[in-house]
């Protein structure tokens, strides 16, 4: 028997480039650990520019760029001084125009992050709102409130940030001011109309320069309803995630959304957005709908195991959803903030409750990374099998595909990063709970050899492990096996065979053996167990690892044209 899935919604080829981001292949670039070009140790926007025709090698259609704004770096770039200019140790604007020119050259489109939940501390604004008294209008650009006891010298609520401890900071005058992750982010208030007024100036003064579309970094974050009698910690883990709670996921935030999407629509082609919002599955549908940002994040394959029935049911959810929203729907299993895709899959699986599973772990990985690497046993050849044949299911299905710098390489996890180099608030501010997400963060290798396996002059600031010379893209350009070699042929074959947005499921008579078929005729089949398994007669185009006589060995992935 074969389930149809109605389309989601076909690319209107009459709109030309409007609808580019639906099918797109997104390449997400952590600029500090990416290219080095002046050699300080930092990856830089220069850097970026001159791997370009890497970029266009590997067959991607666009590059997310991670944030490159002014910061002290107190969380990686998401701590942004100034919204409209580039660190000095980044480059400059020009350097930013540069990289456009070099990637529109190159037919790859461009998205930067966007922060609009936080700013730095060291923003203007905050600055000023340091200096100027209580219920000043400086102040009523962020979320400051009255301590509470004596001389206000007590915390106004027990509210826990996100990346541990208090999410209240005071600022020595008995007022203290609301942060949901580091100290050194302050929440901003979007109540205030300057605070909108100026983002509305950022989207237009990037879009200005030609970038083409935005990821909107705690999107689901930004609307908050606080009276002066604060809830308790325990109060806001109570309340529903409907609409109403006071901090996440507010209705009202898509206010702000419309208001944005005046501005992307004012451009041609209009400005893309994708909204990075940690939001229950049915709600996601907002943030994606043609009103609002127009795309949502889903991250439920990150989340799950290697496992025919998990991803089966995911799929099939988020290709419904998406027809709710009229947008497409994005798939992603490795980004900047959780454990490299390849690793997760050698360590034991989370499970669905079942025996065995590692399910009472909050993240696929933790403890392993609290072990130092050790705690349980980490098969690395099975984790990159399992990973490279989780892609090319990836790349076979509608929609949009968000690659992580580093995933082409087949990279693991880095796990043992001296102490006294890890950078993470979160290591710092969770200490013995969380290690941090250094560990996906170390500059990529180009090379073998040399200070920084090619990523700079001098060593990166990041420690990179000496195995990561094997896996620099030097190496892999000549192994016509490697990993490398096996996402630029996929994201080729992908850019010829993807039409329109539809699938359908094929039976292959077995539980742990998926197959879809997409327009085309093109056929992608996974075989998530042990067993070797018949192929589906066919042409076969690519496949994830060598076949066994013709057929489909465990944790494989085969294209073919049927
Ligand atoms: C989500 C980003 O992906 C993460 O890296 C950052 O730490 C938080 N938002 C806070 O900006």
């Amino acid at each position: 028997m074969t389930e149809v899935m109605e389309p989601t919604l076909t690319p209107d080829s009459s709109a030309g480039d409007a609808t580019w981001w639906r099918q797109a292949a997104v390449y997400q670039i952590y600029p500090r650990a990416f290219a080095d070009a002046d050699g300080d140790g930092i990856g830089d926007l220069p850097g970026i520019t001159a791997h370009v025709p890497y970029l266009r090698e590997l067959g991607v259609d666009a590059v997310w760029l991670s944030p490159f704004y002014p910061s002290a770096l107190a969380d990686g770039g998401y701590d942004v001084d100034d919204y409209r200019d580039v660190d000095p140790r980044l480059g400059t604007l020009d350097d930013f125009d540069a990289l456009v020119a070099a990637l529109h050259d190159a037919g790859i489109k461009l998205i930067v992050d966007l922060v609009p939940n936080h700013t730095s501390d060291r923003h203007v604004w905050f600055q000023e709102a340091l200096r100027s008294p209580k219920g000043s209008p400086a102040r009523d650009r962020y979320i400051f409130r009255d301590g509470k006891g004596p001389d206000g010298a007590e915390p106004p609520a027990d509210w826990q940030s996100v990346f541990g401890g208090p999410a209240w900071e005071p600022v020595g005058d008995g007022q203290w001011y609301m942060h949901h992750f580091a100290t050194e982010q302050p929440d901003l208030n979007w109540k205030n109309p300057e605070v909108r007024a100026d983002f509305l100036h950022t989207l237009r003064f990037w879009s200005d320069r030609g970038v083409d579309g935005f990821r909107v970094d705690v999107a689901h974050g930004l609307a908050k309803d606080l009276g002066e009698e604060l809830p308790s910690q325990a109060e806001l883990d109570a309340t529903p995630r409907d609409g109403n709670h006071p901090l996440w996921d507010r209705d009202d935030v898509h206010d702000i959304y419309a208001e944005w999407r005046t501005v992307f629509d004012s451009y041609d082609p209009p400005r893309t957005a994708v909204a990075e919002a940690w939001v229950a599955a049915d709600r996601r549908a907002r943030y994606a709908s043609a009103h609002g940002l127009g795309q949502a994040f889903n991250f439920d394959l990150l989340e799950a195991d290697f496992d025919a029935g998990q991803f089966r049911e995911i799929i099939t959810f988020n290709l419904e959803l998406a027809e709710t929203s009229g947008s497409s729907t994005t798939w992603v299993f490795s980004n900047h903030d959780v454990v490299r895709h390849a690793t997760r899959y050698g360590l034991p699986p989370r499970g669905t409750g079942a025996a065995g599973g590692d399910h009472t772990a909050e993240k696929q990985g933790k403890r392993w990374l609290l072990s130092g690497g050790t705690e349980p046993v980490l098969q690395r050849e099975l984790g990159l099998r399992r990973a490279r044949a989780a892609t090319l299911l990836e790349l076979a299905l509608p929609g949009s595909s968000y690659l992580y710098q580093g995933e082409e390489l087949g990279l693991h996890e880095v796990a043992d990063i001296p102490d006294e180099s890890r950078q993470d608030p979160t290591f710092f501010r969770s200490p013995g709970i969380e290690i941090g997400r250094d560990g996906c963060r170390v500059p990529l290798p180009w090379t073998r050899e040399g200070a920084s396996f090619g990523f700079g002059a001098g060593p990166a600031d990041l420690p990179q492990p000496d195995w990561f010379g094997d896996l620099a893209v030097e190496v892999q350009e000549q192994d016509p096996a490697s990993t490398l070699a096996l996402y630029r042929r996929a994201l080729t074959l992908r850019r010829e065979l993807q039409t329109d947005e539809t699938m359908e499921w094929h039976d292959t008579g077995r539980d742990d053996v998926l197959a879809f078929r997409r327009p085309n005729g093109w056929l992608s089949v996974t075989n998530f167990g042990d067993d070797v398994v018949d192929l589906p007669a066919g042409e076969v185009l690519l496949t994830s690892a060598p076949l066994d006589g013709g057929r489909l060995p465990g944790a494989t992935t085969a294209w073919l044209r049927v």
